[in-house]
């Protein structure tokens, strides 16, 4: 029975795997889900097939599954990376609650006895215990920055660094005398000290940041998970908890390198909460408004049109209408494409997903680096929900917050043509000077309302 439980656990892994590759491309990606699930399926029927007694597992599959189905149909899509938050907070606690579990009941765990559990698993235990600690409070305050809940700016105070490497320091220490002396002291408060440090490591981190931090926190979660992995002996969850913290870890570096921030100034924050910081000064430049009926004429004008989307988009559900906009004017022959920045929207691939949804054929959409030289041959950049992913500050002003991020050259297409409800900033809090640009007319409306109008227009 256990080489055959092996084997299929194997099979599960190799799944998983299969489905991070598979999701690393959206014409993949369905795949990539479809082993996903059967990797679980696997992994769950094998798991079931080797324990005693089912009930309390459907008891508890029960109420959580009914549970998940309530929030996943609740949720909204821009609430996304905050419900992320709050799901690895659960993997922290789950995490803390086994390693106690298998401190105060070693033999069921086949560790050792009390006070006398096998230095090697207490070694992996607390590990465990400590990095779930640090994630249940981080994800947490992180959940609660995003909801809005807790201030979104970053909170500093002196001597922040050395206190948190000094509580570093201190729990390397706890754990120490944890194996050494098996103590019910050390292990409590060793978990109060992870508590506290899960909370000083996130409260310093600036909303800008926040997704970050959240892709960071799903990847303690993974390493939170292989550690009860190890305290289970279960060779699966270690190999996914190893699959989570690698890809978390991968996607952290990734999106810092997509906004040109060190990882480990993210991780030090500080960042993101200054507001209108990088102001421009325009001067007696007045924004051009536009409405619907210009946009409708020099859209039907031009030959080529670039859609830019960003969070407004997202926030207005605006893709479908947007998806009727180009075939509008692909059927009037005029040449459509999208430009995606890599953090454009509020988590890695918002803008793909929602143009997914919306039946965007994959070869219309381009990534940063392979459309941003077509801007110069753009009849129109139609920037709709976006602001930051545009901003020139970026390239030309180095006081500015986002200076170095790489940014799509909107400016560059004969007219832009910026959807928004406001002449306000962005998730940087920065203005923009595009808005004031001779090239540019500002549609200020709800990005759907006014998409709806623009091809009302064209009728
Ligand atoms: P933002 O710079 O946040 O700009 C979005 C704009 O959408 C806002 O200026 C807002 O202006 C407008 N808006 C909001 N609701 C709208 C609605 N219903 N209709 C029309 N417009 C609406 O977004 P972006 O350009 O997508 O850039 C993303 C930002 O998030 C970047 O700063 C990026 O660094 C940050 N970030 C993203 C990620 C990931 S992974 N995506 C990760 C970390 C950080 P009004 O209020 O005037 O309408």
């Amino acid at each position: 029975m256990e080489t055959l439980s092996t084997l299929a656990y194997l099979v599960s892994a190799v799944c998983f795997i299969m489905a991070l590759r598979g999701l690393s491309g959206p014409d993949t990606a369905q795949k990539g889900v479809t082993f996903g699930i059967a990797g679980m399926a696997i992994a769950i029927v094998t798991t079931l097939l080797m324990v005693e007694s089912w009930s309390l597992i459907i008891f508890g599959v029960v109420i959580g599954g009914a549970i998940g189905t309530v929030i996943a149909k609740k949720i909204d899509m821009t609430d996304l990376p905050q419900l992320v938050a709050a799901f690895h907070s659960l993997v922290g606690l789950a995490a803390v609650f086994v390693a106690a579990a298998a401190f105060y009941n070693p033999e069921s765990f086949g560790i050792g006895l009390p006070g006398d559990i096998h230095t090697s698993s207490l070694i992996e235990m607390s590990l465990g215990l400590a990095i779930g600690a640090i994630t249940f409070t981080g994800s947490v305050i992180a959940f609660g920055k995003l909801q809005g809940i807790v201030s979104g700016k970053p909170v500093t105070y002196p001597s922040q660094h050395a206190i948190n490497a000094g509580l570093g320091g201190l729990m390397i220490f706890l754990i120490f005398m944890l194996c050494a002396t098996q103590s019910v002291f050390f292990f409590w408060t060793l978990v109060l000290l992870a508590f506290l440090l899960g909370v000083l490591i996130i409260i310093p981190i600036g909303g800008a940041d926040m997704p970050v931090i959240v892709s960071m926190l799903n990847s303690y979660s993974g390493w939170a998970a292989a550690g009860i992995g190890f305290t289970l002996q279960n060779n699966l969850l270690i190999i996914t908890g190893a699959l989570v913290g690698a890809s978390g870890a991968i996607l952290s570096y990734i999106m810092c390198k997509a906004m040109n921030r060190s990882f480990i100034s993210v991780i030090l924050g500080g960042f993101g909460g200054e507001q209108a910081s990088g102001a421009t000064d325009h001067g007696d430049r007045q924004a051009k408004i536009g409405s619907a009926e210009d946009a409708a004429f020099i859209m039907r004008n031009a030959s080529k049109v670039i859609i830019v989307p960003g969070y407004g988009m997202a926030v207005a559900q605006a893709q479908h209408v947007v998806k009727e906009l180009a075939d509008t004017l692909k059927a009037e022959g005029v040449e459509v494409s999208y430009a995606i920045h890599p953090v454009a929207g509020r988590m890695p691939g918002h803008m793909n997903v929602l143009l997914a949804e919306a039946n965007v054929p994959y070869e219309d959409v381009h990534e940063l680096e392979d459309i941003n030289r077509d801007f110069a041959q753009a009849d129109v950049a139609y920037v709709i929900g976006a602001n930051d992913i545009t901003n020139p500050a970026a390239k030309n002003d180095s006081s500015s917050p986002i200076y170095g991020m790489p940014v799509l050259d909107v400016e560059r297409a004969k007219t832009v043509l910026f959807v928004k409800r406001s002449m306000g900033s962005g998730y940087a809090g920065i203005d923009n000077p595009l808005f004031y640009a001779d090239n540019t007319y500002m549609l200020l409306d709800d990005a759907k309302k006014m998409t709806e109008n623009i091809v009302k227009s064209f009728e």
